[in-house]
Order: structure tokens, then sequence, then C-alpha cells
């Protein structure tokens, strides 16, 4: 593999070697420029994993580049060096996206840990088995900033935090946010999906088991909250965990203890939990599905990502960063959206968000010639707009009375169709259709299939 390169940007040119040395030291290849416009020119001419610009330049600020960097180069995470003690513009470089900052007189291992993290992130992006496909968070609409910064926020922290919003929102990108902006980056992120998990084998998926402990059990096992040790258990689709298995990790949140299968004995753990969902978890405890207690616990700290409907303004930026990173995995030069396509898609209500958006413009791609995404290329469902899909978690929207029902029409559709497809498999309707086999079940009752 090739090194990583970085571009650092800084008018004084001890700084400049200083953080050079530093960055190739750790093995990385170093650019250099003085000043905004030769930033930009290397910027167009080259690919960098991360770009590093000092505040002050003599053509221009940090934060003009770092501006320019979030329409021109959005697959380059930045960061910025700033004054000692100028927070303000700290908070300012990274509500338009810098994803960190680090101060004069600078520190040089946090230095090292803050690139570190930034290639981390850049490797991620570019491993196609990553369930995530960018681990930065674009979008300049003020929800987007808001989120960001309250990611900053609770990254600090180590309290639990569960991150809400409709499907294809970004949920699970911003708990690796979270994790890669906080104190417990170097420790591992470990996902767990509770729909996936069969019910009878989430115990000893989750807290492990010991040999013989049943049936197969053949040798001691670590569960996935172990394998977290030190690092982060994100708890995905948590409003699928059966009862049963609630009272468990309540023991885990609460106490900080587990006891693997088969185990008489407890063990400590330290892990930090996340968790998110699509469901409206407050509605499933009203219903009795879902333990208050637990919900009080993995609730201290809420984030809503806003479906993509709420924020039409960050299409753009999404869209260029997606066709980019779809064009470098396809190995061809980066295709262009005409600005026709791209108003068909600002007037889209995206009740897939940003996923549904990644799987247009895939499509999209797959259509074009000549390197250009018109609107014939852009096949959108037929949605209307205005129309939220139904799920708890979005707002409501105003006058969308009927709107629900119109969509549980379509929902109805896809799912009986994706049904007749596979000669009623629920299990392979349940791919089709990208849901769990739990979600599809939990559909068809809702709706009244069958
Ligand atoms: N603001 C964003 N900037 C860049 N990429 C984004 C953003 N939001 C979402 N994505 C991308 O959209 C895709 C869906 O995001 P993610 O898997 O985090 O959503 P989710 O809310 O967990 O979805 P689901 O409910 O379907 O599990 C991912 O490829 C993710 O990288
Ligand atoms: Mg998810």
């Amino acid at each position: 593999m090739s090194k990583p390169v970085v571009l650092i940007v800084d008018d004084e040119p001890d700084l400049l070697e200083l953080v050079s040395l530093t960055l190739s030291r750790m093995s990385l290849e170093t650019h250099t420029a003085a000043d905004v416009a030769s930033a930009q020119r290397l910027l167009k001419a080259q690919h960098f994993d991360l770009c590093l610009t000092d505040m002050r330049l003599p053509d221009g600020d940090g934060l003009d580049l770092v501006e320019w960097i979030q329409t021109h180069r959005t697959d380059v995470p930045v960061a910025v060096i700033t004054a000692h003690g100028n927070i303000q513009s700290a908070v300012r470089a990274l509500k338009l996206g810098a994803f960190d900052f680090v101060s004069k007189p600078l520190d040089l291992s946090v230095l090292r840990k803050l690139v570190g993290s930034a290639i981390k992130l850049g490797a991620r992006a570019d491993d196609a088995t990553a369930t995530t496909a960018s681990a930065r968070l674009l979008g300049h609409s003020p929800i987007m900033q808001q989120l960001r910064e309250m990611i900053g926020r609770v990254a600090r922290s180590q309290a639990p935090v569960h991150i809400y919003g409709e499907s294809g929102t970004g949920k699970e990108l911003v708990a690796r946010l979270i994790h890669e902006s906080g104190a417990r980056s170097e420790g591992p992120f470990v996902p767990v999906n509770c729909g996936a998990i069969p019910t009878e084998l989430m115990e000893s998926e989750l807290f492990g088991h010991k040999r013989g402990s049943f049936t197969g059990a053949v040798a001691d096992k670590k569960g996935l909250v172990q394998s977290a040790e030190g690092g982060t258990l994100f708890l995905d689709e948590v409003a699928d965990l059966p009862l049963h298995m609630q009272v468990k990790l309540l023991r885990l949140v609460q106490e900080k203890t587990i006891r693997p299968v088969g185990e008489s004995r407890e063990e400590s753990v330290d892990v930090r939990i996340l968790s998110a969902t699509h469901k409206n978890l407050s509605d499933l405890v009203a219903e009795g599905r879902f333990r208050e207690d637990l919900f009080y616990r993995i609730n201290v700290i809420e984030l809503r990502v806003a479906s993509l409907r709420e924020r039409p303004e960050d299409i753009p930026v999404l869209a260029g960063a997606i066709l980019a990173r779809l064009c470098r995995r396809m190995k061809m030069e980066t295709a262009r959206i005409s600005a026709e396509a791209m108003q068909a898609l600002q007037a889209y209500p995206f009740p897939g968000n940003v996923r549904e958006l990644e799987n247009v413009l895939e499509r999209a791609l797959t259509l074009s010639t000549g390197g250009v995404i018109t609107p014939e290329h852009i096949k959108l469902r037929a949605v209307q707009r205005g129309a939220a899909p139904h799920t708890p978690a979005s707002a409501p929207v105003n006058g969308s009375v009927g709107l629900g029902h119109q969509l549980e029409d379509i929902e109805r559709e896809a799912i009986v169709k994706a049904l007749e497809k596979t000669r009623y498999n629920k299990t392979a309707a349940a791919k089709l259709l990208g849901m769990t086999f739990r979600a599809l079940r939990y559909r068809i009752k809702k709706l009244g299939i069958e």
C-alpha cells in the first residue's frame, strides 16, 4: 500500500518544518503550501488523505480553505491549526466542516493522534468491506452543523447516547464519529445489529460462553461486549432486543458487569454504550415492548439525525461526495451532475434518506455516458414531496394526515411484490427489501398483509 499523503498549509517555515518532520516520522508523505491559492492548486492536482491548515495565511484564512474543500474536494478531511486559546475560530472551522483542530503551541502527541485518526478515517472510507461509506458527516445545513457540534460535545463524555432518526439518515455514521472523536478512539468500535442476531443465540453472541455450556459450545468464546473492551459498543436497532436480553443489558449499563453463558461469576467490562433505532422507543415503552428502566439508562443523551427532507440544501454536497467516492471505486474520472438533475434530486423527498441518495446515484452513474448525470439517469420513486415515510422518528409534517396511509400503501405493495417474487420466503424477501427478517415480520403484521 502506498503512503497516505498529507498537505500542510502554513506560511511559517519553522512550523511547516516541525509538522512535516513529525508526520514523515509517522511514515506519511507530506506536501506543503504557504498560502490558500497554492494549496488549492495542489488539492486540484492530486489526491490527499488529509489537509492540515493554519488559520492565518497571506492571501486569506484557513476557514476559506476549509470551506473551499467542503465544496471542491469533499473527500479530503481537513483540520486546522488555531492560535492558542482561539476557541471561536476553532468552532467556526468545525462548523464549516473541519473534522478537528489543534492549537498552538503545538503539542506533538496531540497532533499525532489527530493525524492518526484522520488517516484511519480515510482508510475506512476506502475500505469496500466497511459498513460506512465515509466516516465524515457532510452537510452545511444548520441542523447538520448543530449535529456535528453535539457529536463533538458528547464524544468527550462517557454517558450512553441514543441516536434516533429515519432509516438511512446516518445514525451509524454518527455513532462511529462519536467513538472516533472521543477518548476511546484507540479502542475498538463494535457494532451489534440487535435485529439480526437470532434470539436464541443472542446471549452467547453478546456475552460469550463457557465451553460445554450448551450443545455446540466446543470452546470458550468471547462475546461482542468483551471484544469492545476499552472502546465502544454500538447497539444498532436496539428496539429489536428481546425482553429477556434487555434485563441483561440493563446490568451491563448499570453495573458494567456481564456473565458469560455457563459461567458462574460475573466479570466487569469497560465499554461505552451507544445505541440507535429508527423506531420510537418511548412508544415501545408505552406498549410494554421495551423496558422503561433500560430506556432511561441508554437514553441519557439523545441525538436526533434529521431526515434528508428537512435539509435539502445538503443534497449537492452529499451527492458530490458520494459520486466522487463511487467514481474512485470504479476507477473512473469523477462524473458531474447536471443542474437539472441536481434540481430533480433536491425536489425529491428521499424516504430512504442518504442511503437512497447513494443508491440513486450509483444507478445513475451506471446509466450515464460522458461523465455527466442528467435527469434521465435519475430514476426516482413516485413519492410525493412532503410525504414522510410512516416512521415514528420523523417529525410530524403539517397537513400530512392521510399521507401516512398513502405511504403504507406503497410499502404494502413493495412487500407483497417482494413476497411474490420470493415465493413467500420471508427471509429472502427481507433481503430483497434490505430489511431485517424481524423488521419485515413486524411490518407484515402492522400492515395486515397475509
Ligand atoms: N451526513 C452524511 N455525510 C456523508 N455520508 C452520509 C451522511 N449521512 C449518511 N451518510 C451515508 O449514508 C449511508 C447510510 O448511513 P448509515 O448507515 O449511518 O445510516 P443509518 O441511519 O444507520 O441507516 P439504517 O437506519 O438504514 O441503519 C452510509 O453509507 C453513510 O456513510
Ligand atoms: Mg444503521
